[in-house]
């Protein structure tokens, strides 16, 4: 390190620990609330993504495309509840579903009218979707899309992509984890399309899927290329493995997912987050010769079990959500809307010449600490991610919600005010601290 990155480290690290002081001095009832969840919860914490340094803001109340803190601050929720927060906190017609669902009773144990018309809507949005059955998550979806495919080829293996996320056991960063489903997993780097293709060729024989997701999206916003999905979905069509599309975040970028707009159909699609009208929800959806090995009514059919996998509170919510609000034309202006957004933060970034870029697909963004060309998830170093704690305090300490790792979600309540106002607080933060954004260690 030379003497001025040095210096820009240290300036970092000065500049860290003040913001995380006045996070404190701005946030006494989340410090307090974090104490004492402590004294019960391991860390304080029961979802490991919403903890982060120096401790998580607590949240009393949201209103629309507001959150109120637990010290009665308010702020512009650009995270979104990692995506499933598409319909804002209060939208009139999801809160009337539900409270309508409720009206009728809870725990009904039986097939109820929503579920079908949920499916009716899905099949009818979704070209590769013929058949689909629900979950309460997105992972819950993935480990039975992945049964699915093991069942239906009756083979074992499956390939995955490095900086993945498909769920609490479905994680593939690093090295494995521990909790992750024991899968006989195949790692590969994504976006490299030929090693891919070798990859997938070499291991046919005991193939059984391809787990995708079209944008990577807890591994940091970063888009396929559309030559490497149809790669993928050529050789898997070729080897006869099932190519899963993970579209747990993705769905939300067209009426019919991005697989409409990349016009690629996979065998099996999983669904989830705001799909259910933001109440627990998952899906899998595909080819109706593999969904069929879950016709109850048919020969060794394979079970698969959920209590509150139809539960009238998601299912009514999902299904008034897409069919009164999330229309073709409202899915498409949301997507525009983050298309533009994300070129008006990277044209900031441009203008200052700081060494940070904004990537993603529609209303699904990710801030990096790095320009240039990002194919897969970066390795940041330390001095790296801490530039990213400090963007995330100070655009909390200025009103603005997202995740420290970078990651954002517009939702439909948001106006043009709302964005114009988050781009005039990040371009205050990069120009405030403009050497240390602009080093390039
Ligand atoms: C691409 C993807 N797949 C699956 C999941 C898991 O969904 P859930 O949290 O509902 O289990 C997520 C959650 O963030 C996700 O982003």
């Amino acid at each position: 390190m030379n003497k001025l990155d040095m210096e820009n480290h240290n300036r970092l690290l000065d500049s860290l620990n003040r913001v995380k002081e006045n996070f404190l001095i701005k946030n006494p009832n989340s410090f307090a609330r974090w104490q004492k969840a402590k004294e019960v919860m391991p860390g304080g914490n029961t979802r490991t993504v919403l903890h982060y340094e120096p401790f998580p803001l607590a949240v009393d109340r949201g209103v629309g495309t507001h959150l109120y803190s637990l010290d009665n601050d308010c702020y512009l929720d650009f995270l979104g509840e990692y995506s499933a927060g598409l319909y804002g906190h209060s939208n009139s017609k999801i809160l009337s579903a539900i409270k309508g669902a409720i009206d009728f009773g809870l725990v009904l144990g039986a097939p109820n009218k929503w579920e079908g018309l949920l499916a009716e809507e899905l099949c009818a949005r979704f070209n590769s979707i013929d058949r689909v059955r629900f979950t309460n998550s997105g992972t819950e979806a993935n480990l039975m899309a992945i049964g699915a495919a093991r069942a239906f080829t009756g083979r074992d293996k499956v390939m995955v992509f490095d900086g993945s996320y498909h769920g609490g056991v479905l994680y593939f960063k690093d090295n494995p984890s521990p909790v992750n489903a024991p899968y006989n997993i195949i790692k590969t780097q994504y976006n490299e399309v030929a090693r891919t293709v070798e990859l997938i060729k070499e291991n046919a024989t005991d193939l059984a899927a391809v787990l995708v997701e079209p944008m990577l999206g807890s591994g940091g916003c970063i888009p396929a290329s559309i030559e490497f999905l149809k790669s993928i979905r050529n050789a898997t069509h070729e080897s006869g493995v099932c190519l899963i599309f993970d579209e747990v975040m993705t769905s939300r970028s067209s009426s019919g997912g991005l697989q409409e707009l990349l016009q690629i159909n996979p065998d099996i699609t999983t669904l989830g987050k705001y799909l259910g009208g933001g109440a627990s929800f998952g899906a899998f959806g595909g080819r109706s010769d593999i969904m069929s090995l879950w016709d109850p009514t048919a020969p060794d059919a394979l079970a698969h079990a959920g209590t509150f996998n139809n539960n009238t509170i998601s299912m009514s919510a999902g299904f008034i959500g897409l069919t009164e609000v999330f229309t073709k034309t409202v899915a498409r202006d949301l997507f525009n809307k983050g298309e533009n957004f994300k070129a008006t933060l990277n044209e900031l970034c441009k203008q200052h010449d700081v060494n940070l870029q904004v990537t993603g697909v529609g209303s699904i963004l990710g801030l990096h600490v790095r320009d240039g060309a990002i194919l897969h998830p970066p390795k940041y170093s330390n001095f790296e991610l801490n530039k990213l704690k400090l963007i995330h305090l100070e655009m909390s300490l200025k009103g603005f919600l997202f995740a420290q790792r970078g990651y954002m979600t517009l939702n439909i309540e948001m106006e043009d005010t709302h964005l114009e106002q988050f781009a005039n607080a990040f371009e205050d933060v990069i120009v405030s601290y403009k050497d240390i954004f602009s080093n390039r260690i």
